[in-house]
């Protein structure tokens, strides 16, 4: 007989609460954007456009859900989720411009560049990422836990550093036309995207003061997850449309990218990531918390059409 996952996998009301938190973090980013009469009114319409209205939300997402298994309340996440959705909202800027992927088309519009021009969304994203980090300074001022927080924004700067996300996209572009390993492959997959959503299953645990057991549990998750949702990023290249995924397909060949499906196949990438989500899948069972919505995370991370 199959094997059952335990009760806590199964929460029926996992993807109902994705869905309120979905909508909830859609008004926190637009409190963490509102007008600024300090900034450059173009400048600021140019962070406002590649951070709002679009994008699935799955950084926060795992935020709120890894959050919600070790019994934190929303408001206690908020700062952490909205500083690393304007982080990933950087670093698509960052990616998009014609030095890097040199794209047109992000979540359905054209990217930041296009919409303005490249100055405007290099110093959209510098200021993007500052942002982040003044949220979480600032949330700091009035924490009861200030040394918690002061841990988190140290793992989320590695996260998004030259050790983390901006080391991988520099693996990345130095790949360009080379024959990679699949150790090489995936090492630059976990920089540049596992990284940052690692940290989105560990800030909260830094929070919770959760035991080190606990806390490197949820770490291998992200890592499961952010490698997974990167090779599935790679498939939907290869298998999307455009209409769907709001991105243009075929990038990934045309730049002649080292990527999954052009080093081992659709169908083998397919399957690596499905076993990644099952390794994920794994860390939660047994967990104390509620894990409904970081399993549902974990599927939707490989299921996704966009
Ligand atoms: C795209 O990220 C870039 C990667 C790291 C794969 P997402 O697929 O999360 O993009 P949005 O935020 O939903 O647009
Ligand atoms: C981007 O990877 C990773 C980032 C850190 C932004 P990709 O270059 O594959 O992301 P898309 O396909 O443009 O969204
Ligand atoms: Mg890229
Ligand atoms: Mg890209
Ligand atoms: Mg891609």
């Amino acid at each position: 007989m199959k094997a059952q996952p335990s009760p806590s996998l199964q929460t029926t009301d996992a993807s109902a609460r994705v869905k309120l938190w979905q909508q909830r973090f859609e008004t926190v980013l637009l409190g963490m954007l509102d007008v600024n009469h300090d900034a450059p009114a173009q400048l600021w319409q140019a962070m406002r456009y590649a951070t709002l209205d679009g994008g699935k939300r799955m950084r926060p997402l795992l935020v709120y859900a890894a959050g919600h298994a070790l019994g934190l309340e929303e408001p206690e996440l908020d700062h952490v989720a909205g500083a690393v959705e304007i982080i990933h909202a950087y670093s698509l800027i960052h990616d998009d411009l014609p030095a890097m992927d040199d794209d047109e088309l992000r979540r359905g519009r054209p990217t930041c560049h296009r919409a303005f021009d490249e100055a405007t969304a290099i110093l959209a994203g510098d200021a993007l990422q500052a942002l982040a980090f003044e949220i979480l300074a600032t949330h700091s001022a009035g924490s009861k836990h200030p040394d918690r927080l002061a841990a988190i924004i140290g793992r989320i700067a590695r996260a998004c550093g030259s050790s983390g996300m901006a080391g991988g996209q520099a693996l990345d572009l130095a790949a360009v036309g080379q024959q990679l390993s699949l150790e090489a492959l995936e090492q630059m997959h976990r920089l540049k995207t596992g990284a940052l959503i690692e940290v989105c299953a560990t800030a909260p645990a830094e929070w919770a003061a959760a035991s080190p057991a606990v806390t490197a549990r949820l770490a291998r998750y992200g890592q499961q997850v952010g490698l997974a949702f990167q090779i599935h990023d790679d498939i939907l290249d290869v298998t999307g449309n455009a209409q769907t995924t709001g991105k243009t397909s075929h990038k990934d060949a045309a730049l002649d990218k080292p990527t999954f499906p052009a080093i081992l196949g659709l169908q083998a990438s397919a399957d690596r990531a499905r076993q990644l989500r099952d390794l994920a899948l794994a860390e939660l069972r047994g967990f104390p918390g509620d894990c409904g919505p970081l399993a549902w995370l974990a599927r939707y991370a490989i299921d996704r059409d966009s």
